[in-house]
């Protein structure tokens, strides 16, 4: 169990790049495994949640070839029917998105897949994606609703379901059993999730349309292979965008990040809250927007924000309660329940964690209220085992006034190996 201490050493200053999309990663892992023939990804992940799904993919015969010195992975498809059983037990790690979105695939299946994950992963809710592929056929055992499960899959029929969480996880996992169906499969949600899945799978000529919170695929016999080159995640900028923000004199030039709009929740949320984030050279990678971000210190006020914003900033919860402890004034966060079943229960952790800190946070069912301060105090403080929570800490640490420790930190190479290496790069 690893620990990291952290003090604030000068502002950030200079250019990164951002680390490969993990969300991304993991589909064009997936996608391209189901493809007839051969694709290559550029610039994969190499971290531990879509590494998982990389290997998943290998156990089921496919094979999948890494050239280490360009992070290429070539990937020759097995085509839809072409996957063989695993000989063993397909182990997701912390992943919940290996988890669900296997579990679309593995519904279509002539075989039965056992799937289980660290303790983290074995607490979160798999109903939601049991409940929609059961009715489409598939058979899963499952702990009372949580893994590990067991998928006996078959013959599907499409279904239009109206789904209770806003869940790009959920959705995606009726997408690709949708694939095996023959006829349109339809999903509702009560907001707009990321789209990943959506762009990719048409890219690899799939028939999906989109109608406001409603998408709609048609099965198919084949996915077409693709090159694809996967853009930086904005989940994993945030936390240099925050970092940029709050330390005085700071002025950074974030490259290659993601800005696809059911992500990018974080920076319109800053900008409310008066953070100068300006994006140039607005371009498209592989279907995906994507921008160079420039990030200078920012005086942030604090904010009330809820709903669609919130959705369109899930993963980067953590993030912003640093940000709005810093703020002037108080910030609102409503609408998050989901945060409550992430890797770690993700409202109560940062209202534990910040606490530490002096600040003042009232913890309500779907969210938070912080009262900001100018200064933050040193703390000795716990991850949960979430690489969010503690990579959030580490900058919370960062702009208080002595040194912090976080304790339980080997979780941050679930998404974002050589965090601290970049962090260092900025400080000189
Ligand atoms: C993800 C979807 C989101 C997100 C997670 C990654 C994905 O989860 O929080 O980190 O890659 O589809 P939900 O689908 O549970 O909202």
């Amino acid at each position: 169990m690893n620990r990291i201490s952290i003090k604030y050493k000068g502002p950030l200053r200079g250019e990164i790049t951002t680390p490969p999309d993990k969300s991304i990663s993991h589909r064009a892992i997936m996608f391209s495994s189901l493809a007839e023939g051969q694709s290559i990804v550029r610039n994969f992940l190499q971290a531990e949640d879509p590494l998982r799904t990389l290997e998943a993919c290998k156990q089921m015969g496919v094979d999948i070839e890494e050239r280490t010195p360009d992070n290429e992975i070539i990937i020759r498809g097995k085509g839809l029917h072409g996957l063989t059983e695993p000989k063993n037990i397909i182990e997701c790690g912390n992943s919940g998105t290996t988890m669900r979105l296997l579990c679309g695939v593995l519904a279509g299946q002539p075989f039965s897949t056992a799937l289980t994950g660290d303790s983290s992963l074995r607490s979160r809710p798999m109903k939601r994606v049991i409940t929609p592929l059961t009715e489409m056929g598939a058979v899963i055992e499952s702990d009372n609703g949580f893994p590990p499960l067991r998928i006996k899959g078959g013959t599907l029929t499409p279904i239009s379901y109206k789904s209770p969480v806003a869940s790009a996880q959920v959705k995606s996992a009726i997408m690709l059993a949708g694939l095996y169906c023959d006829g349109i499969t339809t999903v509702r949600e009560p907001g707009k999730s990321r789209d990943h899945t959506e762009r990719m799978l048409k890219a690899h000529g799939v028939d999906i349309r989109v109608k406001d919170l409603e998408v709609s695929v048609r099965g198919v016999a084949a996915l077409t292979p693709m090159d694809i080159t996967v853009p930086g995640d904005l989940s994993s900028a945030a936390f240099f965008i925050v970092a940029g923000l709050l330390l005085p004199h700071s002025e950074i030039l974030i490259r290659n990040t993601g800005i696809n709009p059911t992500r990018s929740g974080l920076i319109d949320v800053l900008q409310l809250m008066g953070a100068h984030i300006r994006l140039e050279n607005e371009r498209l990678v592989s279907g995906e927007p994507v921008a160079d971000l420039h990030v200078r210190h920012s005086q942030l006020k604090g904010v009330d924000i809820g709903g669609d914003l919130i959705l369109r900033a899930i993963d980067e919860f953590p993030i912003l309660c640093v940000a709005a402890a810093k703020a002037a004034g108080t910030t609102t966060i409503k609408g998050a329940k989901e945060l409550r079943v992430k890797e770690s229960d993700r409202i109560a952790s940062m209202a534990a964690e910040l606490r530490k800190m002096n600040v003042k946070i009232e913890e309500r069912e779907d969210g938070l209220i912080i009262e900001g301060r100018e200064d933050l105090k040193p703390a000795e403080a716990i991850s949960y085992g979430d690489h969010r929570i503690a990579m959030s800490m580490l900058i919370a640490g960062l702009t208080a006034s002595g040194e912090t420790t976080v304790a339980d930190t080997d979780c941050v190479n679930t998404s974002f190996p050589g965090f601290m290496e970049m962090l260092g790069g900025l400080e000189a």
